[in-house]
């Protein structure tokens, strides 16, 4: 039986990690820390609400006292640490909140699981008792590929291109060095690009799921040429588990799909798959009745090749090896059956995403996409 605490849990990967954990561990108790960003949806979690091994805490990982109050009084074992702000495009424009939040916020965490898991202890003439420290890190961290390099490896040195990616990769070696330095008993996993349910509409493929079904256009940066290696999220959650059950203290762990796609085909792919979704139920065209054109087919003329994001990579591709030799990680999805399933998703919760497109959601676009 374990007590969790993870932060971000209001976001993409943490929500479908609690959704994940409360599914598959019937003992274990969450709670979640979470600031509510505007990334943040506490609508994320209604599902687990009247769940009685959830706890919702709105705060700041910022808040060390905070958080060594959660650990000490909760009797936390296990912090996964999701918060974070992710969206490259906002660090390039703004990129003070990811040092803050990145950076400092995971600095915050750490002084705070060193006092309460090991300092307490020492203090008190104990052993510090078995912890977890989980840090959920990106591929982003290791550069950028060229058509030919061989994928990242956990060898791979560390050359971050971006403010996200370098504040991370900030934050990966914070981590590094509570266990060296203090013995904090950490792990780490950099993960390659997420996609499903609760992904933020700013994001690549649930933007041009929401662009079709409005027939509004898909912009596609530079050439379109550029290669993320995609995983479905449950994938990553059950990697994550599988590093908080087998992976070794203090090591790192890559988590990926070996599924690389281009940009540009991805849009095509879910053009297709859009297609034959309205194909099959004529429910869809009078639900979306806003914008049924490309949905029903004629969405080709919606592509539109925009500027390019400065520092953009043009491939990015994990080696998983030893995720999968170590810890037994297969991931459970195709990209075809986990694109099916998060395109069915966004079908099914228009409320969800129509209620986090409002206010900074379209200040975002207006500034990101008018130029
Ligand atoms: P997200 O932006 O969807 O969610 C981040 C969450 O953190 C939000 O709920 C936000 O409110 C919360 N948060 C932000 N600042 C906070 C603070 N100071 N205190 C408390 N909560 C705060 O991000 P995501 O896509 O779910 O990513 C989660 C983690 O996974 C990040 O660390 C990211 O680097 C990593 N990651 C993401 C991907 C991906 O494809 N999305 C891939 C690999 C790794
Ligand atoms: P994105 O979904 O923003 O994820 P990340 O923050 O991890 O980069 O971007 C995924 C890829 O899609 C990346 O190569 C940038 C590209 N992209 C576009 O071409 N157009 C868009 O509007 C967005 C948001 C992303």
């Amino acid at each position: 039986m374990n007590n969790l605490l993870v932060t971000g849990g209001a976001g993409f990967i943490g929500a479908n990690f609690v959704h994940y954990w409360l599914s598959n561990h019937t003992h274990d108790k969450i709670w979640v820390l979470d600031a509510l960003t505007y990334a943040g949806n506490r609508a994320n979690l209604d599902p687990t609400d009247n769940d009685p091994r959830f706890t919702f805490v709105h705060g700041d990982i910022g808040n060390t006292t905070l958080v060594e109050t959660l650990l000490r009084e909760h009797s936390i074992d296990t912090l996964v640490h999701c918060a974070a702000e992710s969206h490259v495009d906002c660090s390039i424009t703004g990129p003070d909140a990811f040092l803050e939040t990145n950076i400092m916020g995971t600095y915050s965490l750490l002084k705070a699981a060193k006092t309460v898991w090991l300092d307490e202890p020492k203090a008190a003439g104990q052993e510090p008792a078995l912890h977890r420290f989980h840090h959920v890190s990106t591929d982003e961290v290791y550069g950028t590929l060229g058509p030919k390099d061989p994928a990242f490896t956990e060898e791979t040195s560390y050359a971050p291109n971006s403010p996200y990616a370098a504040s991370k990769a900030a934050s990966d070696h914070l981590v590094r060095a509570y266990h060296h330095t203090y013995g904090l008993q950490v792990t780490t996993s950099n993960c390659s690009n997420n996609y499903g349910p609760y992904h933020f509409p700013e994001k690549l493929i649930p933007l041009v799921m929401t662009h079709i079904l409005h027939d509004k256009p898909l912009p596609i940066y530079g050439d379109g040429l550029q290669i993320c290696d995609w995983l479905y999220v449950e994938d990553h959650c059950r990697g994550i588990e599988l590093v908080l059950k087998k992976g070794r203290i203090g090591e790192n762990y890559n988590i990926g799909g070996n599924n690389e796609w281009a940009n540009i085909d991805i849009a095509k792919l879910i053009r297709r798959l859009m297609n034959e979704a309205f194909a099959g139920d004529a429910s869809l065209k009078s639900r979306y009745s806003e914008g049924t054109c490309a949905a029903v087919g004629e969405s080709e003329q919606l592509i539109s090749y925009v500027k390019d994001r400065p520092g953009h990579g043009r491939r990015y591709a994990i080696d998983a090896t030893k995720t999968n030799n170590e810890l037994d990680y297969i991931p459970a999805e195709s990209f075809e059956t986990g694109i099916r399933k998060t395109l069915t998703w966004y079908l099914e919760n228009d409320d969800w995403w129509r209620s986090v497109m409002y206010g900074s959601y379209q200040q975002w676009m207006t500034d990101q996409y008018t130029s």
